[in-house]
């Protein structure tokens, strides 16, 4: 560094102190901190919704240590049912950061660390606008909380006060008109989660994009960050669903925003360009199709006895059947590491089962030829709750850590050998890969008008990469971030530079997130934010107008000065070490 920007820095980072209270979110223990008697107040502002965070953990940890209790949660933990119902409980295991789990002595204190400190328990919509009042007048972080799924750590945040949306859970399905879109359409408090929607649309006789995971909210992080649903090949993503927002923006205005409404822009934000960005949504209204049977089939096989060149030439043949497959309207989740591959399903709306085996023949006939005994399962189901309830397995949570790429059709048919080689080259180093096999091409979505990543539009492997989790090895989670970030992401981005990521299920550690989470949209959405949220109320890392602030270790929240910005080879100096 030359010396006139260390003296520069150091002057700067003497004199920050006067602006350290704007420059960062107030935290608990300072002075700016609420009282009590304040927070009371606040309290009944919201009818009594306010939650103060006690961390699910509790009971594992001296002086509130429960046996049973803590038995109880240990066996739960990696299930989202255990955190869900929770006000502050964090399923993404580096972000909860082990500060208060079942996975830790009991001698270790129970600290509150990235947990937020209040949530407020949402009940309508104007105590999301009285919790962003709040929360700006004392300026103190907000987070906006629904299940608490997100795998890079946006629904949690040191010192933070929460807009809690899960109980918000009315649903129904109606008609719907305007100029773009006649049908059926769904209508769902924010706090809907997957299986109380298909459940209802099943019900009724329909069926609604929804992800796998049958506990994910639908209306949050979910459908505002794109979306991909064993339907998708179908319908398109959940984003391409959307027909109304309803929303509270960052200045407490409670808003409607549709396709032709004054609010056209906040629509097109909030459908695909990412969540806890614009707004608290309180409502969404998407398309609701009629029921069709849908097919399901599964496949599994391990390497055992198989040479690793020919264990992944079956791969190799399996990428070939997937275009005619998606274009049928089918989507495969498969994953496998260097041992095992398992088609864990495919879904087939309104495929005869007897067309979806045939679909797949080429890679079974493979099989065949190389005699790999693998077992398979081939059905067809009325509807598509009774296919997802018969052939969706489990998913667990708090066991990885994830990064991805969205991979396009052209280098699956045309670099089929060099794409192998990567995820072979990946999956030998201990991630898993999982592969979302879809087309959301716009022939698919249709007339629609979003902000969701152009990328998914050519894409037909929404890549999935995992390094497992352990609770105890901080030094060797780093470790496997780093090979994520700088080995792994690499080696799928060589072959489609100008491709992206899914924000969703992408690396939080992505360089350029910008353009790879939210590619050519990111300038006009960072517009929107502005006009919708002028004060910056709403902050996730990743998210749009991100890089604008850090994190400090203790998980304090501080914009990044235009200094930081212009010279960011002072790194950690100033507002974030005052
Ligand atoms: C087990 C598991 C399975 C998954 N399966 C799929 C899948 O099949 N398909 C898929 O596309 N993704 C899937 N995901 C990823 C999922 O889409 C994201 O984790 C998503 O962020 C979850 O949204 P949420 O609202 O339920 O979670 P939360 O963690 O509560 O919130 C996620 C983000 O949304 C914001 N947010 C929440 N509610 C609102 C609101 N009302 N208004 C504004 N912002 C809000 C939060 O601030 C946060 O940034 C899966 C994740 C897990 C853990
Ligand atoms: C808010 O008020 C309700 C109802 O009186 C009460 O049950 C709850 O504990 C209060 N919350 C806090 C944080 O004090
Ligand atoms: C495949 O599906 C069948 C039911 O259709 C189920 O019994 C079986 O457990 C599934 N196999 C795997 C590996 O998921
Ligand atoms: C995707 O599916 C649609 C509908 O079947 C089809 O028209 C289109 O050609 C498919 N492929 C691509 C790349 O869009
Ligand atoms: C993966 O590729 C990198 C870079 O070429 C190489 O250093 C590494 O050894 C490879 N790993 C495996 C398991 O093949
Ligand atoms: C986690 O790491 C610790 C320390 O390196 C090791 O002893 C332990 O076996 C690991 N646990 C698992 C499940 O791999
Ligand atoms: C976890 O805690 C450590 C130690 O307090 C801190 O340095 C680190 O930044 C925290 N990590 C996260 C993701 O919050």
């Amino acid at each position: 560094m030359p010396w006139w920007k260390t003296v520069a820095a150091t002057l700067l980072a003497a004199s920050s102190q006067a602006w350290a209270s704007t420059a960062c979110r107030c935290f608990p223990g300072e002075k700016c901190w609420p009282s009590e008697t304040t927070w009371a107040r606040f309290n009944r502002t919201v009818e009594g919704h306010l939650v103060k965070t006690v961390p699910l953990g509790t009971p594992c940890h001296a002086p509130n240590y429960d046996a049973v209790t803590c038995a109880t949660l240990k066996s739960g933990w990696l299930l989202p049912e255990e955190h869900y119902d929770d006000s502050s409980s964090v399923m993404a295991p580096f972000f909860a950061n082990g500060t208060c789990d079942p996975f830790h002595p009991v001698s270790k204190p129970c600290l509150m660390g990235n947990y937020v400190s209040y949530s407020v328990d949402v009940g309508r919509p104007e105590h999301i606008a009285a919790t962003i009042r709040f929360a700006t007048e004392h300026n103190i972080r907000v987070v906006v909380r629904n299940t608490g799924h997100d795998y890079n750590g946006r629904s949690t945040g040191a010192g933070a006060l929460a807009i809690w949306t899960h109980h918000l859970k009315d649903l129904s399905i109606h008609d719907y008109h305007d100029r773009h879109y006649q049908g059926k359409a769904i209508t769902m408090g924010a706090g809907v989660q997957g299986f109380e929607a298909y459940e209802l649309a099943d019900a009724q006789g329909y069926q609604v994009v929804g992800g796998e995971c049958p506990t994910v909210g639908l209306a949050g992080g979910y459908s505002q960050g794109g979306g991909h649903s064993a339907l998708a090949s179908r319908y398109g993503l959940a984003a391409d669903q959307v027909l109304q927002w309803k929303v509270v923006d960052g200045t407490g205005r409670i808003m409607t925003a549709t396709r032709d409404n004054e609010h056209s822009d906040l629509f097109w934000a909030l459908s695909g360009g990412g969540a806890g960005t614009y707004g608290v949504v309180f409502s969404m209204t998407s398309k609701a199709y009629s029921a069709t049977p849908v097919s399901g089939l599964n496949l599994t096989y391990t390497a055992a006895g198989l040479s690793s060149d020919a264990f992944y030439e079956t791969i190799e043949v399996f990428h070939t059947v997937l275009p005619a497959l998606v274009d049928a309207g089918a989507m495969s989740i498969w994953y496998y590491t260097n041992a095992f591959f398992s088609i864990s399903p495919i879904t087939a709306p309104n495929i005869p089962v007897s067309q979806l085996v045939e679909l797949l023949r080429p890679f079974t006939d493979h099989l065949d030829q190389l005699k790999i005994k693998y077992s398979m399962s081939a059905n067809q189901f009325d509807s598509y709750y009774a296919q997802y309830k018969g052939m969706q397995g489990l998913i667990e949570v708090g066991t990885a850590q994830y990064g991805g790429w969205l991979v396009p059709r052209s280098v699956v048919q045309d670099n089929n050998k060099a794409l192998v080689k990567a995820y072979r080259n990946i999956t030998e180093s201990g991630a898993t890969f999982i592969g979302v096999g879809l087309n959301v091409s716009k022939k698919v979505a249709g007339n629609v008008h979003n902000a969701v990543l152009p990328a998914w539009r050519d894409a037909l492997i929404d890549t999935t990469l995992t390094t497992p989790w352990n609770w105890t090895d901080s030094a060797l989670m780093l470790e496997r971030q780093r090979q994520m970030t700088e080995d792994f992401i690499p080696q799928l981005r060589a072959l489609s530079p100008e491709s992206g990521a899914y924000m969703n299920e992408g690396d939080f550690r992505q360089p350029d997130f910008q353009s790879v989470f939210y590619g050519p949209n990111y300038a006009a959405l960072r517009k929107i934010k502005a006009k919708y949220d002028p004060h910056n109320i709403f902050y996730g890392k990743t998210n749009v107008g991100s890089d604008e602030w850090r994190e400090r270790d203790d998980g304090r929240l501080c914009q990044v000065s235009q200094w930081q910005a212009d010279w960011p080879e002072f790194g950690t100096v100033g507002a974030l070490e005052l």
